[in-house]
């Protein structure tokens, strides 16, 4: 009743940024990431008859309360009813990278505890199996699963084989969240070793970030004039960007990527307060990645609900990238990643 996984984070290439139901965490839109090998994420689950709760250790912090340990008691009832047991866990996590500041720890937790849960439950789930699991805990937590370049469809826009267009399957109303949530899976469509890229991470504040991904998605769904086109905006990205990997295209890929970036953030700051993850150094960064993108060198920014920057080239730019980042004033501190593999049982 133990096991151990490993998952590393992902940062999504077309963004994912709202929920068609709360309930089943389904996303409204589909989204794509590269999984980000070198930043690793270590949980292990104990299923054990004396525990009368779950208990959780997060990078060291013993007994863990509150949200945190709700949302991790919530996402084990869902494998405690797969698995037909009632009995509690004890959990132990930890990330080698900073938490709770947009670097997407959520996608590696969710993905390690999915993994080390259902095999700690004696559960032996197919991957796609598991990538909607881990959806439910993160909806980035589905892309986690697998390693390389990776696309999470939404239960409304899928593609039936990997090589065939994303098409739209069913309308928004005709079916239930239920139904749709067995649809919304992550796939990996390229390996790690297709295309290799490297990703910049420059952390500009160590701080926890204001707003949460599931608030200012919610609140960017009820009260931004941009979400609808946003959400309309994405699946036309998502066949540029998955073109822009397949055919090892950086320039395609940078303009995809920034653009999807841009128009998620724009419509979260056209929200009611309007939500801003940026600080000074992250507009600094966009300025001087561009800057540096019109001299020739091949570098794009991506930004996700916090304040740090994403910077991606390919691995021969690498030093110029790390120079021209590590150049802007504010900059704390720089993690350096590659394409990663899929979570792992140890
Ligand atoms: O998985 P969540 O609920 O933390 O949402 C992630 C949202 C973004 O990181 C901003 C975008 C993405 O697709 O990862």
């Amino acid at each position: 009743m133990k096991a151990t996984a490993t998952a590393h984070p992902n940062i999504a290439l077309v963004k994912y940024w709202g929920k068609r139901d709360q309930v089943f965490n389904l996303p409204a839109a589909p989204s794509l990431s590269m999984t980000l090998g070198g930043l690793t994420t270590r949980t292990s689950v104990e299923f054990l008859p004396e525990l009368a709760t779950d208990s959780l250790e997060l990078d060291g912090e013993k007994d863990v309360q509150g949200a945190k340990l709700r949302r991790v008691s919530q996402f084990l009832d869902l494998v405690r009813a797969m698995a037909g047991t009632s009995l509690h866990a004890r959990v132990q996590s930890s990330n080698d990278f900073p938490t709770g500041a947009g670097l997407a720890s959520s996608a590696s937790g969710f993905a390690a505890l999915a993994l080390s849960a259902t095999r700690a439950a004696g559960l032996y789930l197919d991957e796609r199996a598991l990538s909607i699991l881990a959806r439910r805990g993160s909806g980035s937590a589905g892309r986690s699963i697998f390693g390389g370049f990776v696309e999470i469809y939404d239960g409304v826009y899928t593609r039936d084989e990997v090589d065939e267009p994303l098409t739209r399957r069913r309308s928004e109303t005709d079916w239930s969240a239920e139904e749709a949530s067995e649809m919304a899976f992550a796939r990996q469509f390229a390996p790690p070793e297709h295309w290799d890229l490297r990703c910049v991470i420059a952390v500009t504040s160590a701080g926890e970030k204001d707003v949460g991904s599931t608030e200012g998605m919610v609140r960017t769904q009820q009260t931004s004039a941009f979400y609808e086109p946003w959400v309309q905006s994405v699946p036309a990205d998502i066949e540029r960007a998955r073109a822009a990997v397949l055919a090892h295209d950086f320039d395609a890929l940078a303009q995809v990527a920034e653009a999807s970036c841009l128009r998620m953030h724009a419509s979260a700051m056209a929200a009611e307060p309007g939500i801003v993850y940026w600080n000074a150094t992250t507009v600094s960064l966009v300025h001087r990645v561009r800057a540096a993108r019109a001299d020739g060198v091949p570098v794009f920014f991506t930004i996700d609900a916090g304040p740090q920057v994403k910077v991606f080239c390919p691995a021969h730019a690498l030093d110029a990238c790390r120079d021209l980042v590590s150049g802007v004033q504010g900059v704390r501190q720089l993690l350096i990643a590659h394409p990663g593999g899929g979570a792992q049982v140890e």
